[in-house]
């Protein structure tokens, strides 16, 4: 399974890189509009940082409108992907991009039907947002094995990349489910590491060793 991190936060993505658990990166306008800084230079700061994908999202909701954008997105970096809403005019434009050889993230995914329409519109990436399905009292991850399904039974290119991860067990469950990537928050990367049990025992054995009087090279 590949991590991306979903964040625009230059810092976050330094140490995600340090850790190195970033296999690529996704942004959206909202995350984007929380550092403050201009859009374009933006994603091209981060994709220049990342060897991987990474998604930055058009303003753009018309066909025309959307085009001209994606082509200054993917003119940025060769590892820019270019995130598009899921409309009728958004999958238009994903068929028209992927003919350019511009590969594209479909994001807002909420249901398997529009998961299917994104795949046949040649869509790179599909992102189901698991976390705002849970927040309406549905169950996320059955979008996400239902997508997986579809994909399987198809044998579509596109990967699904869950977005919308909001606790550890997003990611694990979409492990379990086999989707292609997941999309990390960097407060929830950090959290997969942690285990009380391992600290616990961490400390034991430390605690153990100082026991004896003893340092490492003794
Ligand atoms: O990549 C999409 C993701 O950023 C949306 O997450 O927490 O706003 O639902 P969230």
């Amino acid at each position: 399974m590949r991590f991306f991190l979903d964040t625009a936060d230059v810092r976050e993505i330094e140490t995600g890189l340090e850790w190195g658990m970033v296999d690529g990166i996704t942004t959206n306008p909202s995350l984007i509009a929380k550092q403050g800084k201009p859009y374009l230079p933006t994603v091209k700061e981060i994709a220049e940082l990342v060897d991987g994908p990474v998604s930055g999202e058009v303003l753009a909701t018309d066909y025309e409108g959307m085009l001209a954008e994606a082509r200054k997105l993917a003119a940025l970096a060769d590892n820019v992907v270019v995130k598009v809403p899921l409309s009728p005019a958004g999958l238009r434009a994903v068929r028209t991009l992927k003919a350019e050889g511009i590969p594209t993230n479909v994001t807002l995914c909420f249901s398997a039907n529009q998961a299917l329409l994104a795949a046949k519109a040649g869509a790179a990436y599909i992102s189901p947002f698991v976390g705002r399905v849970d927040d309406v009292g549905w169950d996320g991850m059955e979008l996400i094995e239902q997508v997986v399904t579809i994909y399987d039974n198809y044998a579509f290119d596109t990967e699904v990349l869950v977005a919308s991860i909001r606790h550890p067990l997003h990611v694990a469950q979409s492990a379990l489910l086999g989707a292609h990537v997941a999309t990390i928050p960097f407060k929830v990367l950090e959290k997969l590491y942690r285990h009380p049990l391992t600290d616990r025992g961490l400390e034991a054995f430390l605690d153990d060793w100082r026991a004896t009087g003893k340092g490492f090279d003794d």
